[in-house]
């Protein structure tokens, strides 16, 4: 009897080297363009066609796109946050989401890390007054930042990428206060880090990184209001979703001087208006979404997805489910 492999579309052009080696157990069909999302109508039209989906940040999974597919299983997300899936739907219609917690985890935080020590140090300013030809002279104050080393880091948001970011802080010296929904006994333990309420860190800070998800609580938690808490000196961090930050108040903070600089890998819309007032700014630094963007850990995050297909579909338990 010849066994008909279950359909699955993978929502991006991810590398062959690791789609090959699912085909043997799976009917793989994938997005052509290599750099843009899929548009929506075949996305529906995938969903009602397969068993599972492999879906980004970019694709929004709602209950237009589950209602299509009566035979859909599972949506393997390949990101942690999941905020552009509604779970609460797909639980309904039975189908399994999945996202990729831990294989990020890592190279996120080297990133978060990266993104706050070149706000901190002006590298990016500096690296383009070189290349600009801009470099005449040495001076005692050129170009002087923030010391990262021995100041406090208010980490809000204290999963597996808050704790990692807080490992790499205490090898700086660095005092390690955080908020998060629920007391991290271990963290506290392991790295020395302090519970605070989200108003006394933000008040406390020398940097604030934010690694909350985003949810109907978390939304527009960094305001105008939180930001006039924080100190003048203070710089602020966010590498998690972009709606958590009102960006019309940061940018007032920030001209008003009531905060020092940010660093910003994520924002309200993605991608960002190449006119918005944030990328005016030299005290701001801004990457386009690139946390998790080492060719390993993508390539770990695209093999993770395809696995949590693979497992749902042969009737297994998916490794990494989110509800
Ligand atoms: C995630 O996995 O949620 C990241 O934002 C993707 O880089």
């Amino acid at each position: 009897m010849v066994m008909t492999k279950p359909k699955v579309f993978i929502a991006r052009k991810l590398s062959d080297e690791v789609v090959d080696k699912f085909k043997e157990s799976l009917d793989i069909t994938m997005w052509e363009d290599t750099d843009e999302p899929v548009d929506r109508d075949r996305l529906l039209e995938e969903a009602a066609r397969c068993d599972g989906l492999v879906t980004m940040l970019t694709d929004q999974v709602d209950k237009e796109l589950m209602a299509q597919g009566e035979r859909l299983k599972i949506i393997a997300n390949m990101a942690v946050g999941y905020d552009n899936v509604d779970v609460q739907t797909a639980t309904e219609y039975g189908i399994q989401v999945t996202n990729t917690p831990d294989v990020l985890t890592e190279t996120t935080a080297d990133l978060t890390f990266a993104l706050l020590m070149a706000t901190a140090r002006r590298l990016i300013e500096a690296n383009e007054m070189i290349k600009e030809g801009n470099w005449k002279n040495w001076s005692p104050l050129f170009l002087a930042g923030s010391d990262v080393h021995h100041k406090t880091i208010g980490i809000v948001g204290m999963g597996r990428i808050g704790e990692a970011v807080a490992r790499r802080a205490k090898g700086f010296g660095m005092d390690i206060l955080y908020h998060n929904r629920s007391r991290k006994e271990e963290a506290e333990k392991e790295l020395g880090a302090s519970y605070y309420s989200f108003d006394a860190l933000i008040e406390t800070a020398d940097y604030i990184v934010c690694l909350a998800p985003l949810s109907e609580d978390t939304k527009g938690i960094f305001n105008q209001e939180a930001f006039k808490k924080m100190k003048n000196s203070a710089i602020f961090i966010n590498a998690s979703r972009g709606p958590l930050v009102n960006e019309n108040a940061l940018y007032q903070a920030l001209i008003n001087g009531e905060l020092k600089a940010a660093g910003l890998d994520v924002f309200e819309k993605e991608p960002i208006d190449e006119k918005h007032p944030l990328l005016k700014l030299d005290q701001v630094v801004c990457l386009p979404h690139i946390g998790s963007a080492s060719v390993e850990t993508r390539k770990a995050m695209m093999e993770l997805s395809l696995k949590n297909v693979q497992h749902v579909l042969n009737g297994q338990q998916a490794k990494t489910p989110v509800n």
